[in-house]
């Protein structure tokens, strides 16, 4: 059940069902950022939003909220298109979003991420939602979790033997995959020089603009296609619904 497409009613009834899901949502989170000369400026809000969708229209006893699109990103402000909230509106939208869901009876809030950019700033806001609950000496009547969608079980290492060399950090050949597997009528094509992009340290716009011209970290995008996406998507796909199987029958102590 995608929440976007539902009525008030609908998500009342999802509610207060039986399903072992009822009361967990999945909530995509990115960032709209440079993603190099080729990459969709979306891919970090779309990647994690292919797979959510993907997971639901396997499994419709899953709920997907809205894509929160649009991240912590302040470093990529050098490359048009980028828009970024700062950490403290950043964490203050999480805490809005949080008590959006949570007010009708959502008790599981799972984050499933995009950008690694994003994950300092998710997880302080979870300790700003949590501290509420620890000042007021009451348990929260919820659980958050943060999945990078990376980081769900077998995924990274399926990625790394897919590009054992040029795979990198940013404008990553995974990421880009995902993109061209959801949307195969967007792929771009340029050349890249160098082939595989320098590495370094991330700091402010300039610093990252001179550091990394054309906006890759350490990858080589050009070994992306549709195909390996879509593997990646359907090796994605059971692992998330598993974890939210388990995320969703977690007993608080
Ligand atoms: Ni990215």
């Amino acid at each position: 059940m995608r929440i976007a497409f539902s009525s008030w009613p609908e998500i009342d009834a999802r509610l207060k069902s039986q399903s072992p899901l009822a009361r967990t949502v999945v909530v995509p989170i990115g960032s709209n950022e440079q993603h190099g000369p080729t990459g969709l400026l979306g891919t970090d809000w779309l990647c994690p939003e292919i797979i959510a969708l993907a997971a639901e229209s396997a499994n419709e006893a899953i709920t997907v909220a809205p894509t929160f699109n649009i991240g912590m990103a302040q470093h990529h402000l050098a490359f048009p298109g980028t828009i970024t909230l700062r950490p403290s509106t950043f964490m203050a939208a999480i805490g809005d979003w949080v008590s959006s869901l949570t007010r009708h009876g959502f008790e599981r809030i799972y984050f499933l991420n995009g950008h690694g950019g994003n994950v300092a700033s998710i997880e302080a806001a979870f300790a700003e939602i949590y501290a509420e609950w620890s000042y007021a000496d009451e348990r929260a009547p919820f659980m958050l979790k943060l999945r990078n969608w990376w980081d769900l079980p077998g995924v990274t290492d399926f990625c790394n033997r897919m590009f054992p060399e040029g795979h990198g950090m940013h404008a990553t050949p995974s990421e880009i995959a995902v993109t061209q597997a959801g949307y195969p009528d967007s792929i771009k094509r340029a050349s890249y020089s160098p082939r595989i992009a320098p590495i370094g340290p991330i700091r402010d716009a300039h610093d990252y603009r001179a550091r990394f011209p054309d906006g890759r970290i350490g990858s080589d995008p050009d070994l992306a296609s549709p195909e390996k996406g879509q593997q990646i998507i359907d090796k994605a796909v059971p692992a998330l619904d598993a974890d939210l199987t388990a995320f969703a029958a977690e007993q608080q102590p």
